[in-house]
């Protein structure tokens, strides 16, 4: 907020130059340490088109706007411009402005549809860890984005189809027993994949019978569409499950299988636009040579998941026309995202542009990456028990009073889990290290939560005061106003994790803001001063709890009132 009316006061002084507070804002940068100002502009790019020295802009700027109410000082070093807010007015307007707009606080309004496809795990598959940062980010950027104001479509584009179908009814038809999978679930269907790709390496027979069975399910034989729905129900609800104790919905489930009945359509299309080749009954379209060809169906006249990738697209652009259409998925599909955003180009849609592969890294657990195919496993419920389990007795240990341990063991197990997998810009590999995930220490999600409890608390033991007339002047001592500098960022690193689809940016700030707290926490006291420092600092207090609580929501942790 202060970052425009200082651009707009700069800019005031430049109108004869033609250069406009949006241009000015751009240049600003907050300095790396305080003692050169709130905000510094640096003159050397604008040296050239008003033919002056960087310093002589400097100075000409300092001498125009050294008046100003809002400004304590200004100051010329080099080519800079450095400028020192008036504290008082500062703090006033940024706490203030937290305590105002309560849990709009860095919210928008932004119009439009943001679709997101996210999550997506494959039906008679394990909810693997794997699943896990697909899951968690999809879940992040649609409330960053609806924070915005923007109307968001969550999509969980289920595998529910293809050829690993035709594999799982050949296995059970050979091994399955009806009673263990009603018991186990997509436990006992996991042994059964498994088991089938053991065999089929000496058998190749096998594949053949799969792709028969897979051909059969399309064509709509009865037993294989039977199965199928069997164990679509199975899946979901194991999911589901995971989705309910995370605490994330989605508004459509519509998975791959919804697009059969479309594709045929879509394929037309592709024909009479010219942009297909057909060889041996098979179709590809090329899609430039620096990439392969996209196949869309092959000669047995089976469809793909590309094809069902490029139908969905155009099916959800007819249905909500939107702004953006973002698929959070592994960075190991980018070559399909982009073949299949490149056909969706050549067909002319000019909104294949808004479409947007958000890609992530891999969760290594342990040395081993996730793959279904071996077996080992590491099935995401698993992990959040573990997790929930493991906080529990952390929690014990610290605060044995704890009104409702359970409940709290969850909201931080959970949470911790989560903030782990969006602490990190999202393309990295990481490691998933327990130490780390649960410390309270480390840069985690419970040391953000327990900032959070620890504020609620003292909030709690303080007597109801008149928080909104805090007097400003008593929080500038150091502490407070390391604080209120990063209150005062907070809706712009809202606005930049939407426009580089990066929630980590959010949990960083997290950490940052939670940090600051406890430095101003165990430096100054907040209880039994005199009364009107104790106002100002409880009214420090309620506005950092008011941007923690907002920015665990938005990663998709609840902010637990006591731990
Ligand atoms: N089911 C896929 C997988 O588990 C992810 C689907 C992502 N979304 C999409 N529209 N392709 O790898």
């Amino acid at each position: 907020m202060f970052k425009t009316r200082i651009a707009q006061l700069l800019a005031g002084a430049l109108t004869e130059e033609g250069i406009d507070a949006e241009e000015i804002k751009l240049l600003l940068e907050i300095p790396p340490n305080p003692t050169l100002g709130d905000y510094a502009l640096p003159c050397f790019g604008l040296a050239k088109r008003l033919r002056m020295a960087p310093n002589k802009i400097a100075a000409q700027l300092a001498e125009a706007i050294a008046e100003d109410a809002w400004l304590a000082k200004v100051e010329v070093v080099g080519g800079y411009l450095n400028l020192f807010l008036e504290p008082s007015c500062y703090i006033a307007e940024v706490l203030g402005a937290v305590l105002t707009q309560g849990n709009r606080y860095g919210s928008g309004e932004e119009e439009g549809n943001i679709v997101i496809d996210f999550s997506s795990p494959n039906i008679a598959k394990p909810f693997s860890i794997g699943h896990l940062p697909s899951t968690v980010i999809g879940h992040s950027l649609a409330r960053i984005y609806r924070h915005l104001g923007f109307n968001v479509v969550r999509i969980n584009h289920l595998g529910d189809w293809g050829t690993q179908f035709g594999k799982l009814m050949v296995a059970y038809h050979r091994w399955g027993e009806d009673q263990a999978i009603e018991t186990k679930g997509i436990k006992e269907l996991l042994r059964l994949y498994v088991k089938y790709h053991q065999v089929a390496e000496e058998d190749p027979e096998l594949d053949n019978e799969a792709r028969a069975w897979f051909k059969g399910l399309e064509d709509g034989d009865a037993e294989a569409v039977r199965l199928w729905e069997w164990f679509r129900a199975l899946s979901l609800q194991e999911f589901e499950r995971v989705y309910r104790r995370m605490g994330i919905e989605f508004d459509s489930y519509l998975g791959e299988s919804f697009y059969n009945d479309k594709m045929d359509e879509v394929l037309k299309t592709i024909i009479e636009a010219g942009i297909a080749t057909a060889s041996e009954g098979a179709l590809v379209v090329d899609v430039g040579d620096d990439i392969p060809p996209c196949l869309l169906k092959k000669s047995d006249g089976a469809t793909l998941y590309a094809t069902r990738d490029i139908t969905a697209a155009i099916y959800r652009w007819n249905q909500w026309k939107f702004v953006k259409s973002l698929y959070v998925v592994g960075v190991t599909q980018s070559l399909h995202f982009d073949q299949v955003f490149r056909v969706l180009n050549l067909l002319g849609h000019h909104w294949a542009q808004r479409c947007q592969h958000v890609p992530f890294g891999t969760i290594l657990f342990g040395d081993e990456a996730m793959s279904t195919r071996r077996g080992n496993v590491i099935f995401l419920e698993d992990v959040l028990e573990e997790a929930v389990t493991r906080i529990r007795t952390v929690i014990a240990a610290r605060n044995p009073d704890l009104a409702d341990p359970d409940g709290v063991a969850k909201q931080v197990g959970i949470g911790a889990v989560i903030f782990n997998a969006l602490a990190h810009s999202r393309i990295k590999d990481t490691e998933f290290d327990w130490e780390k995930v649960i410390s309270l220490e480390g840069d985690s999600g419970p040391y953000v939560q327990y900032a959070y409890a620890r504020g609620r608390s003292v909030l709690a033991k303080a007597e109801e005061t008149d928080e909104a007339g805090f007097a400003p002047q008593a929080l500038t001592d150091p502490e407070a106003l390391a604080v209120i500098r990063l209150l005062e960022r907070f809706p712009e690193v809202v606005r930049g994790a939407a426009e580089k689809d990066e929630p980590s940016l959010i949990a960083r700030y997290c950490l940052d803001l939670a940090a600051a707290f406890n430095t101003f926490y165990h430096a100054r006291r907040i209880l039994g001063v005199d009364d009107t420092t104790q106002t100002a600092r409880l009214a420090l207090v309620r506005g950092v709890c008011q941007v923690l609580e907002i920015g665990l929501y938005l990663l998709g942790l609840e902010a637990p009132e006591e731990m």
